[in-house]
């Protein structure tokens, strides 16, 4: 057997795939700590992805990531076939496999992902703080729950459909209250009415895809506080649509989601091999790499 063989063997399936930074991401985070793996991206088309699955433990792989668009049939594979964390069997979304001696566990560290960028790299302290989450699909979705258990005041989902926003907050009201968080789900165009009540939010995430179009989300004036924070889980090379936006209202601190996607691959992979990886210098080579592009 060849070294290459002993190795372990982990990747990130997506279709399509080809623009993926995870493989950087996580080749940088087994140099720096010295552990032997490969990591490559696999593209996987909805129609093979079951058979992938059950073909890759058998070729030396450990675990994947899971991206766009195959998060909820890997939550659905792995609610069959293995086992799921609290957050990932409620983000109805799975983004980490590990196949282990106890068979496969599936999680979503987005969630965690966010929380880690907020309140690590961005110095927030999310408690008893006033959150708005933009959007209702499957990225908020995966934030809820470890959102929530930062004991945020009061957590308002908007969306453009409000009723998703509303089967959001339907399906998160337990974990809310155990939290002591009031959880509120509306349309976007309640937002004036809830601020005129209740003021400024703290912390505003936009989790819409809306920035991918080069869309902002346009918020009511008023709608982030003075010393507030705006986030877009989307990062560009440029500030996004909706960040340039808040810039301009004079919100002081914003930041986009290239912070995200490493600490979503940090937990992911201090899930598989039991070491946390720095992340800081991972993050400043790929601010630098996109500023480039
Ligand atoms: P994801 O998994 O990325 O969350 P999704 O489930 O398709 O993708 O959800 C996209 C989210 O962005 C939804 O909340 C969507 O609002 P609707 O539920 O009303 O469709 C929101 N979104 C996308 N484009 C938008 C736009 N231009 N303005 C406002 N919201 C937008």
């Amino acid at each position: 057997m060849t070294a290459a063989n002993t190795i372990d063997h982990y990747a990130v399936l997506g279709h399509p795939i080809q623009h993926s930074m995870s493989p950087a991401i996580h080749a940088a985070f087994a140099a720096q700590t010295v552990q032997q793996l490969s990591y490559e991206a696999i593209d996987v088309a909805p129609a093979d992805l079951i058979a992938t699955f059950k073909q890759l433990p058998d070729e030396g792989f450990r675990g994947v990531n899971i991206t766009v668009p195959h998060k909820e049939a890997a939550w659905a594979y792995a609610a069959q076939n293995g086992t799921l964390t609290e957050r990932a069997a409620m983000a109805g979304a799975v983004n980490t496999l590990a196949w282990t001696a106890n068979g496969l566990l599936a999680d979503n560290t987005d969630g965690q992902g966010l929380l880690n960028d907020l309140q690590q790299r961005h110095g927030l302290d999310l408690a008893n703080k006033r959150i708005l989450v933009l959007g209702a699909g499957g990225a908020t979705r995966g934030v809820v729950l470890p959102l929530l258990n930062a004991k945020p005041a009061s957590l308002v989902i908007a969306n453009r459909t409000p009723t998703r926003a509303g089967e959001l907050a339907d399906l998160f009201t337990p974990k809310a209250v155990t939290a002591g968080c009031l959880l509120h789900g509306c349309g976007l165009d309640a937002l004036p009415q809830i601020i005129s009540v209740t003021g400024a939010f703290d912390v505003v995430i936009n989790a819409t895809s809306a920035s991918l179009g080069g869309e902002a989300i346009a918020l009511p004036p008023g709608a982030i506080s003075a010393e507030g924070f705006a986030y877009d889980m989307m990062y560009s090379k440029a500030p996004t649509a909706f960040l340039q936006a808040q810039s301009a209202a004079g919100i002081p601190h914003c930041a986009d989601g290239l912070g995200m996607l490493v600490e979503q691959a940090a937990v992911a992979f201090a899930l598989w091999r039991g070491v946390m990886p720095e992340t800081q210098p991972v993050y400043n080579a790929l601010r630098e790499q996109l500023a480039q592009k």
